[in-house]
């Protein structure tokens, strides 16, 4: 099953091209370049709040989405971890939209916070992997991933193709709301057509990554800084590297770091920062001087151009594409998966079922 591969993590990571431009297809239509979502019987413009609730990987693709819905849709997200909401009292409008992101589709906390939402009155979507899910079945819109069976515990493939279906409802939502005009929405679709290369060009640097796996492995602590949509894809490096290799993790808004995280920098806590050249990266780049000031080792994750101007210095750097900022959490998702993964390979633990976790979380 697992073919060439060593783990189906791994495959799941390689699988990750094939499987968005499928999940994609499914969303865009390729002969006009727009997007196209499933049949619904709610007006979505009339949509005035999204709730936005998931659990661990799939929270941090709703953190993603949070970006997309405001620039693009403008329409107000709240978004929680599953365990919290349900316990908050949270405040739900009427004309509300509770969006909720499952990979399994049966995660206990998420399917309560559902069952929840509906007796609320709210209109329930659902961006689910396992189409025969409770989650899947509850929804009123159910918004599919194809990402096909994901074995792995660490999600992976799962994740991208989450990421794939977000952007392009917010695009919907922003479209039928008024605030996307024809071309801007031709263009976002062809920005995300370009998602599946993309994110083999990352891909080619895996040999890169798995040559330097060893400079992190014998790390206690490791911080992942990024900005903007690439902060939740710090949080998701960071969950991954916990997971897999059991190395104490922590993502970071690149501009908080100064708030406290900072006293932890030393020359044996290795900074990964994951920018992306453009308007954030400037700030990022100061942020990067404030580690190295005090002895930081770095490992800066960004395109030619963003090596170029701040590579120098840092204790590895790892290339992506340059890409549009819209996909950017899609691609920049590779090397951190990559990088957990050859790291748990460099410590010898068990990739496929790490200690302690289970795939599909049905207890709260
Ligand atoms: C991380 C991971 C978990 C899941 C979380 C939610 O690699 O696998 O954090 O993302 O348990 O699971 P689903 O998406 O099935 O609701």
């Amino acid at each position: 099953e697992k073919g060439n591969y060593r783990h189906f993590m791994q495959k799941e990571i390689f699988e990750q091209p094939t499987v968005v431009a499928q999940t994609l297809s499914s969303y865009l239509r390729q002969s006009d370049n727009s997007v196209a979502l499933p049949q619904f019987d709610f007006d979505i413009s009339s949509i005035r709040r999204v709730t936005i609730v998931a659990c661990g990987t799939s929270y941090y693709a709703g953190m993603v989405a949070k970006y997309w819905f405001e620039q693009f849709a403008r329409v107000p997200v709240d978004i929680d971890v599953a365990s919290e909401f349900r316990y908050r009292e949270p405040v739900l409008e009427d004309n509300g939209l509770s969006l909720f992101i499952s990979q399994s589709g049966e995660t206990a906390d998420t399917l309560a916070a559902l069952r929840h939402c509906k007796e609320q009155g709210q209109t329930i979507a659902a961006v689910v992997n396992v189409p025969t899910s409770s989650m899947a079945r509850e929804a009123d819109l159910l918004l599919p991933t194809h990402a096909g069976p994901e074995i792995g515990v660490a999600s992976t493939k799962a994740f991208t193709c989450q990421l794939a279906v977000l952007a392009a409802l917010a695009a919907h939502m922003a479209v039928t709301k008024g605030f996307m005009n024809r071309q801007e929405e031709q263009e976002v679709v062809e920005h995300l057509l370009e998602a599946p290369a993309c994110l083999n060009a990352a891909l080619d640097h895996d040999d890169d990554i798995a040559s330097m796996a060893h400079l992190i492995a014998p790390a206690r602590d490791v911080l992942y800084l990024g900005r903007g949509p690439d902060f939740p894809m710090a949080l998701e490096g960071a969950l991954k590297l916990k997971e897999i290799s059991y190395i104490h993790a922590e993502g970071y808004a690149s501009g908080e770091m100064k708030h406290g995280p900072i006293a932890l920098i030393d020359d044996e806590v290795p900074v990964i920062v994951l920018a992306p050249s453009g308007p954030l990266f400037e700030k990022t780049v100061s942020n990067m001087e404030e580690v190295r000031a005090r002895g930081g080792q770095i490992v800066l994750i960004s395109d030619a151009e963003g090596l170029e101007e701040a590579g120098e210095g840092c204790m590895a750097t790892i290339e992506m594409p340059k890409v549009h900022p819209l996909i950017a959490p899609l691609v920049y998702a590779v090397p951190v998966q990559l990088l957990a993964y050859h790291v748990a390979c460099v410590k010898g633990t068990d990739v496929d079922q790490p200690r302690n976790l289970a795939k599909s979380v049905t207890v709260e």
